[in-house]
């Protein structure tokens, strides 16, 4: 028998389901004078690391346009808005006044705000691999939240500790721009220190609803060969595993550990503090990966080139389709993902929220990313059903944005963004989750 498919994925999930958009702050804000220097400005500055030359300096001009962007998510009808709150510019003259105008503005459109406390711009003159960067963003927090925590009721601390790490420290891809390969592991010690110091801080503040959003997404052996096998399973414990496990088992995985920098009270206390319970837990996903033995050889991969040494080499996935970005589009891995979680953490696992799910597209009838949504709609549905407690879905993203090291080319917006009149345009996409989110029961 053909099972016919609901038109609209969306109204299968219960009433209370939060659905929203995603955005950052250095991608979308530009005004980039009127704040301290952030690590990406000065890797923006160095010639050849953003393939299109550009840099965020306007970006979206969102920090003058904010109203026009807050009047598209009330028509677009999301309940949520994640946005992140750019720190260097909470430590300049009139930061926290816009970041208390855009709530104001969003509240009053009736969108809830859900602002993410970093999301990689970190301030110029501070370094994640310095221990005392976490106890600098704990106090940044505590300021962010009494400033606005009379009206946000939701937030998240930090934004994919994971690529921050790998493309930022050991590849050299990403802003600060450094290629330390496993040498980079005390930056992710530290940000996840800096997530439970300011789990503790918020919670000071009054804050009640916290999560974190970290990037997740399967990991496929090339092949059933035990060097593929191990290949892989080691590829899952350093992008997936390493950020899980301290945060839901108050444990690294084995192996990860004695690579970990000891604190003064030594690692285990500073676990305590990085498993400091949590509300919910937040994912980002795009999409699985294949990973095998290493090939002897630098690998290009993703826009990224993979240096010979790592242990493991990532393979095209094929039979699939794929974005302009080359990325597979694979929504059940989605439902793999999640189920896979809540067998792993079992009891362990608070609520999740899908904090980002996108790709990117060109075009403004853009009926690819209509079905890439759907689709990733119905596979959630599908974990939903499977018995994974899931709370909310964000859309990466409301607009075209600055896509970090592949500057303007990658287009992950609902709405296009002209960057010669910096007009907004609504996409199909735009119009396909409009509806569907009007539809709702
Ligand atoms: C994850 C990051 O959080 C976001 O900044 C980025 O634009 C999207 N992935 C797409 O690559």
């Amino acid at each position: 028998m053909i099972r016919r498919m609901a038109t609209n994925p969306i109204s299968q999930f219960p009433a209370g389901f939060l659905w929203g958009v995603s955005t950052s702050a250095h991608q979308i804000e530009g005004a980039a004078d009127e704040r301290e220097p952030s690590v990406w400005d000065a890797f923006t500055a160095e010639p050849g690391r953003v393939k299109d030359g550009s840099t965020a300096a306007v970006a979206c001009d969102h920090y003058h346009r904010y109203a026009e962007d807050v009047a598209l998510l009330a028509d677009l009808g999301v309940d949520a808005y994640r946005f992140s709150v750019s720190w260097p510019r909470v430590n300049s003259p009139g930061g926290l006044d816009f970041y208390d105008r855009l709530v104001d503005e969003l509240c009053a459109a009736g969108v809830r705000p859900v602002p993410t406390l970093f999301h990689w711009d970190l301030p110029l003159a501070l370094d994640w691999l310095d221990r005392d960067t976490a106890a600098r963003f704990a106090e940044y927090a505590a300021r962010v939240a009494e400033r606005l925590g009379d009206r946000v009721t939701k937030w998240i601390t930090l934004n994919e500790p994971a690529e921050h790490t790998l493309l930022g420290h050991a590849l050299g891809a990403h802003a600060p721009g450094r290629q330390l390969l496993f040498d980079a592991l005390p930056a992710a010690h530290h940000q996840l220190l800096a997530h439970g110091l300011a789990v503790r801080a918020l919670r000071a503040a009054g804050v009640t609803d916290i999560g974190i959003a970290n990037s997740h997404g399967p990991t496929w052996p090339a092949s059933q060969e035990p060097a593929d096998l191990e290949a892989a399973a080691f590829y899952d414990l350093l992008l997936n595993r390493l950020f899980s496990d301290p945060l839901l088992l108050g444990r690294y995985p084995e192996g990860i550990g004695e690579l970990m920098p000891k604190g003064s009270a030594g690692i285990e206390s500073d676990l305590k503090v990085i498993a400091e319970p949590i509300d919910w837990y937040g994912i980002n996903y795009y999409a699985p990966t294949k990973v095998g033995a290493p090939q002897g050889a630098e690998i290009e991969f993703g826009g990224l080139t993979l240096p010979a040494e790592l242990p493991f080499s990532v393979r095209e996935i094929e039979g699939h389709p794929v974005t302009d970005f080359g990325w597979p589009v694979v929504p059940q891995a989605l439902t793999e993902l999640l189920t896979g979680f809540r067998e792993r953490f079992g009891d362990r696992l608070p609520p999740i929220v899908i904090t980002e799910n996108g790709c990117s597209y060109e075009g403004i009838d853009d009926q690819e990313r209509i079905a890439y949504l759907d689709g990733h709609v119905r596979a959630l549905h599908r974990a939903v059903e499977a018995g994974v407690d899931v709370r909310g879905y964000f859309v990466w993203s409301l607009l075209d944005n600055f896509e970090w090291a592949e500057g303007y080319e990658r287009r992950f917006g609902l709405v296009h963004v002209d960057y010669d009149t910096l007009e907004r345009t609504p996409k199909a996409s735009y119009g396909w989750l409009r509806d569907a989110l009007r539809a709702r029961r």
